[in-house]
């Protein structure tokens, strides 16, 4: 029997509070509504509860087959479908080193992938004292689109990007770059600018900071169109800023939300996440 599900949404175009507690297994039903809620607000918030490793990894499987991510440094706590970071050293204090810049860009999670992400799950281990720093932030994708002009709407409808782990990580951001073998195995790939999402039917925009090129087009055309579409389809009235607490745990659809994390002091503040992100399809 399915009770309804306790949602409150977190803005009027996206997000929504979930209170459940995770701890113990869902059962069909209330996955279900859990599932129909993902998609209707795009970025889901479970309230601060102990989440084990293991249970955030069975809870993710609820939603599809998970990534195992091709950095296999950041691997942790014996699952190697999640991926933490930390900026703590072996003492637990402030290492004084953000663990992943590429965050603090808007993105896509999988993007780089041929089968890219479908929902991603963060639970927030250790947050800034302080509240301040280390926020993440959720732009809607549909409402990106619904607001492209009809000359932009022409102008993106048949265009691909390529997206490259390599270009995000490695020359952009020029930090922990892959290595060559991590390089082979995820060359770049190329999705359609406007994508139809699976579920809803709908189309959204799908850029990103992963997105390195244009086909068909010369790379400094690609690049400054990327630029300027990706400055252009986020909007202040379609973003959730999330400011964590310890123990809360955040589910979104990747394939209609970018999303970013913004700075801290990784020399004072200690901040810890651990993340799982699910497969999803070939967009199209
Ligand atoms: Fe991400």
């Amino acid at each position: 029997m399915s009770s309804p599900l306790p949602v409150r949404p977190l803005t009027p175009r996206l997000g929504a509070r979930v209170d459940l507690d995770l701890g113990r297994g869902l059962d069909d039903a209330t996955f279900d509504a859990v599932y129909e809620a993902f998609l209707r607000y795009q970025v889901l918030l479970f309230p601060p509860q102990d989440l084990s490793p293991a249970r955030q990894v069975e809870f993710g499987r609820r939603f599809g087959e998970l990534q195992i991510h091709v950095m296999n440094q950041y691997h942790s706590d014996a699952h190697p479908e999640l991926y933490r970071l930390s900026n703590l050293d072996d003492k637990g204090r402030p290492n004084g080193r953000h663990p992943d810049k590429g965050t603090l860009a808007w993105h896509t999670d999988g993007s780089w992938q041929r089968v890219t992400g479908q929902a991603t799950l963060i639970y927030g281990e250790v947050m800034p004292a302080s509240g301040v720093g280390g926020e993440t932030h959720f732009c809607d994708m549909y409402g990106a689109y619904e607001r492209l002009s009809p000359a932009w709407k022409t102008r993106l409808a048949g265009l691909r990007a390529v997206h490259n782990l390599d270009f995000s990580r490695t020359r952009r951001h020029a930090e922990d770059p892959l290595t060559d073998d991590q390089r082979r195995a995820r060359p770049p790939v190329d999705h359609p600018i406007v994508r139809t999402h699976a579920d809803s039917g709908r189309k959204c925009v799908y850029l990103g900071d992963h997105a390195e090129s244009i086909v068909g087009m010369a790379y400094d055309e690609g690049r400054a169109l990327i630029e300027e579409v990706n400055a252009m389809i986020v909007h202040d009235d379609l973003t959730y800023r999330h400011r964590w607490s310890p123990g809360q745990l955040i589910v979104w659809d990747n394939r209609c939300v970018l999303h970013r994390a913004t700075a801290y002091d990784p020399s004072r503040d200690r901040r810890v996440i651990r993340r799982c992100t699910v497969l999803g399809e070939v967009p199209q």
